[in-house]
């Protein structure tokens, strides 16, 4: 196969590698005009963590870097690629975890130096960010609510690099009250499709737990209080059954989901307020965007405020490397891009002017 020089025309060839969590993946995707994933290729982790009943940091970093270069193979040759057929390597250099992302950006730096190529660094987020433009050709600007086990956002998305951070959570991210919420209930790492399988024979309504914050006018979410809650009312009636764990499990999705909801509202009026001549797009993005009760609940909130819902596959949802070679594609549309310099890291907020992010505490890497 071929592609158009890089700058000359208006179809690149990227390579996509991502590593920031405990997925490694390597993808080839082409666009922007023909938008095509070549390859999409992805290994989980999650038996390596399983047993830890979360991800490992120094576990993660070593199955990236014993695998990696297979998946990449496996990725160019499920494109039909050759080094030649790649316009530039795209690699997530932040945020994450820090060891996993030195071991596929340095990977991509070395591939991108023996092959001639330039390196693009992605930032992970930008990678979700702008996933809805190659799987559902969204224009600028949309919102997006990032519901993952690192993430928990709302972003205003105004272009490639311009984005707008509305709220976020202030302590755990959704997937991480989710994976919490199963472990002190017993209940197997990943914890949000083990909790949403419980919820299916749970009664909501037999616990009151907690809406946290949504008494606030900010966009901001708070998800560690409710986790609490569940503790609190699991510790009440120990030893638990099975039927108050399917309980607690349907009772703390159905809060999440609340939360979700009304914020979600706040943040279409918000998206009106500022964008008055354009539809309203919600695109949701991230593994907790799996789950039935909040996809629902999502799409009545977006319908009732007559806006669009957009959730790309769940392929493309949870972590992959075609969104990293999309994003970089992005960039590399817009002029030449040589990230050779840059460094990996393990912070790195979309929106650099939002100073809640900066620094440690609870505002810190998990937003
Ligand atoms: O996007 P993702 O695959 O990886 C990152 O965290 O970046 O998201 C994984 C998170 C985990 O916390 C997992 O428990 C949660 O998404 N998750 C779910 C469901 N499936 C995955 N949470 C709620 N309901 C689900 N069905
Ligand atoms: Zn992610």
């Amino acid at each position: 196969m071929t592609s158009t020089d890089p700058g000359t025309g208006n179809q690149f060839t990227v390579l996509g590698i991502e590593t920031s969590c405990d997925e490694t993946a390597a993808a080839v995707v082409r666009g922007p005009s023909e938008k095509a994933v070549l390859s999409n290729v992805i290994r989980s982790q999650i038996d390596e963590h399983c047993a830890f009943g979360g991800v490992v940091p120094e576990i993660a970093a070593r199955a990236h870097i014993e695998i990696l270069d297979h998946i990449v193979k496996e990725a160019m040759d499920e494109a039909r690629c050759g080094w030649d057929d790649i316009d530039a390597v795209a690699a997530t250099a932040g945020p994450g975890l820090i060891g996993g992302v030195i071991v596929g950006f340095m990977t991509a730096k070395a591939i991108a130096m023996a092959a001639g190529k330039p390196i693009i660094g992605v930032n992970h987020l930008e990678g979700h960010a702008l996933t809805a433009r190659l799987t559902d050709d969204v224009e600028f600007p949309f919102l997006l609510l990032l519901v993952s086990g690192g993430h928990s956002q709302f972003l205003l998305v105004r272009g490639v690099g311009d984005y707008e951070r509305l709220g976020t959570t202030i302590d755990d991210a959704i997937g991480e009250a989710f994976d919490k919420t199963a472990k002190l209930l017993g209940l197997p790492y990943p914890g949000g499709p083990n909790v949403e399988r419980q919820a299916k024979s749970g009664d909501r309504k037999r616990f009151a737990l907690p809406r946290p914050l949504l008494d606030r006018p900010s966009l901001d979410m708070s998800f560690a209080g409710l986790k609490t809650a569940v503790r609190t009312q699991a510790k009440k009636l120990e030893p638990v059954d099975d039927q108050t764990i399917a309980d607690l499990c349907a009772g703390f999705q159905t809060a999440v989901s609340d939360v979700l909801s009304a914020r979600t509202k706040r943040a279409l009026n918000l998206f009106k307020e500022r964008h008055i001549n354009t539809p309203p797009v919600l695109v949701v993005a991230g593994g907790v965007a799996a789950n039935q009760e909040i996809r629902a609940a999502l799409l009545q909130t977006t319908d009732d405020a007559g806006a669009r819902f957009i959730a790309p596959p769940l392929s493309l949802c949870t972590d992959n490397a075609a969104m990293i070679a999309w994003a970089g594609l992005e960039r590399l549309q817009l002029g030449p891009v040589d990230d050779m310099g840059l460094s990996p890291r393990p912070r790195w907020p979309l929106d650099s002017t939002n100073s809640g992010v900066l620094g440690s505490g609870k505002k810190g890497a998990k937003v």
